[in-house]
C-alpha cells in the first residue's frame, strides 16, 4: 500500500498519476475531516471509469497509514507568489515534524518521499524526526525543476522535450544549479546548440517558473508535480533503478555533509541506493556550494 499524507491540490495530483500507474492500493490521508474521504470516493470511480483496479481509502487517522512501504508527504502550507519557499519553514516543519513521528509509528518499514516545501529542508526534517536509514528518506523536486528547463529548451530548439536529457545539483529554490554541460539534445551537447547568453535566460526562468505559475494561476503548480512524485514512487516500487535528481542526505559526497540536497541518484526498493557523483567543474562546484549553504542555514534555524 502507498500513503499519501495531504490531500490538497498536490497531493490529490499526486494521488492521480498513483492510481492511474495502477501500482498498488493507496491511503489518502489529511486532517481535514471528510476531504480524503471525498478524494477517495472520486478517485475510486476514476479508476472504475478507466478500468483501473486499486482500492482507495481516505482516513482523518494516520495509524491508517498501517502497511503501507511507501509514504509521500504532500501537507503544510503553500507558498503565494510573495514568499519565499525558505519563509514556509518554521510552518511547515511543526507539519513535518508531527508526520515524521506518525510514520515511523505506524510504517516503520516505509521508504518516505517529501514533496512539501522548502523541499530540502523538510526532507532533512523527515529524515531526522524519523530516525530512518538516510537511503530511505528523500525528497522530490528536481523531476520538477527539470521538465521546465527541458521544456523551455525544447521551444527555444523547436525539438521535442522528451529528446533532452539533462540533470540538475542543489536546492529546490533560487540557488538551483542547472548543468548545461550536462545537458543533451538527441545526444548533442546544448552548449553546441545554444548561446550562453540564451542558455542563461532559460537558466534564470527556469528558477522562477515556480513564482511565474503561482503569479499566473494563483495557486502553486500540482500536475507537474504529481506526475513527477508519482514517477519517482514507480522507481521505488518497481525496484527500476531509475537515475533521478533526488534530494538525499549527504554524508561526505560532493564534499558536503549533513544537509538533504538534489543529486542524482540511483532508485530502487531500497529508495536511494546509489549517489551519482558528477565530474562538475569549479564553477559547478561552486556553484553547488553556495546552494548547500543556503540549505545549511535554513536547517540551522530549525527545532528538530
Ligand atoms: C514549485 O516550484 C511551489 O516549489 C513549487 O512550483
Amino acid at each position: 500500500m502507498i500513503a499519501i499524507v495531504g490531500t490538497g491540490k498536490v497531493g490529490v495530483a499526486t494521488a492521480i498519476h498513483l492510481a492511474v500507474k495502477g501500482l498498488d492500493d493507496l491511503v489518502l490521508i489529511d486532517i481535514v475531516e471528510g476531504l480524503p474521504q471525498g478524494e477517495a470516493l472520486d478517485l475510486t470511480h476514476m479508476c472504475t471509469t478507466l478500468d483501473v483496479d486499486v482500492d482507495i481509502i481516505g482516513s482523518n487517522d494516520y495509524k491508517d497509514m498501517t502497511g503501507s512501504d511507501l509514504v509521500l508527504i504532500s501537507a503544510g502550507f503553500i507558498r503565494t507568489a510573495d514568499m519565499s519557499r525558505l519563509d514556509l519553514l518554521h510552518k511547515n516543519t511543526e507539519v513535518v515534524k508531527t508526520i515524521s513521528k506518525a510514520i515511523a509509528e505506524h510504517a516503520p518499514k516505509s521508504n518516505v518521499i517529501m514533496i512539501t516545501n522548502p523541499l530540502d529542508v523538510m526532507t532533512y526534517v523527515a529524515y531526522k524526526v524519523t530516525g530512518f536509514e538516510r537511503n530511505r528518506v528523500f525528497g522530490f523536486s528536481g523531476l520538477l525543476d527539470v521538465a521546465r528547463y527541458k521544456s523551455l529548451i525544447a521551444k527555444e530548439l523547436g525539438v521535442a522535450a522528451s529528446t533532452v536529457y539533462t540533470t540538475i545539483v542543489g536546492e529546490h529554490g533560487d540557488s538551483m544549479v542547472l548543468l548545461p554541460r550536462f545537458t543533451l539534445v538527441g545526444g548533442m551537447p546544448l552548449t553546441s546548440l545554444l548561446s550562453p547568453e540564451k542558455i542563461a535566460k532559460i537558466i534564470e526562468r527556469t528558477k522562477r517558473m515556480g513564482s511565474e505559475i503561482i503569479r499566473l494561476k494563483k495557486w502553486s503548480a500540482s500536475h507537474a508535480v504529481g506526475a513527477g512524485a508519482a514517477s519517482m514512487a514507480e522507481a521505488v516500487k518497481k525496484d527500476a533503478k531509475a537515475i533521478m535528481p533526488v534530494s538525499t542526505y549527504l554524508d561526505g559526497e560532493y564534499g558536503t555533509s549533513d544537509v538533504c540536497i538534489t543529486v542524482p541518484s540511483v532508485l530502487g526498493k531500497n529508495g536511494v541506493e546509489k549517489i551519482i557523483e558528477l565530474p562538475l567543474n569549479e564553477e559547478e562546484k561552486a556553484a553547488l556550494r553556495r546552494s548547500v549553504n543556503v540549505v545549511k542555514e535554513a536547517i540551522a534555524q530549525v527545532r528538530l
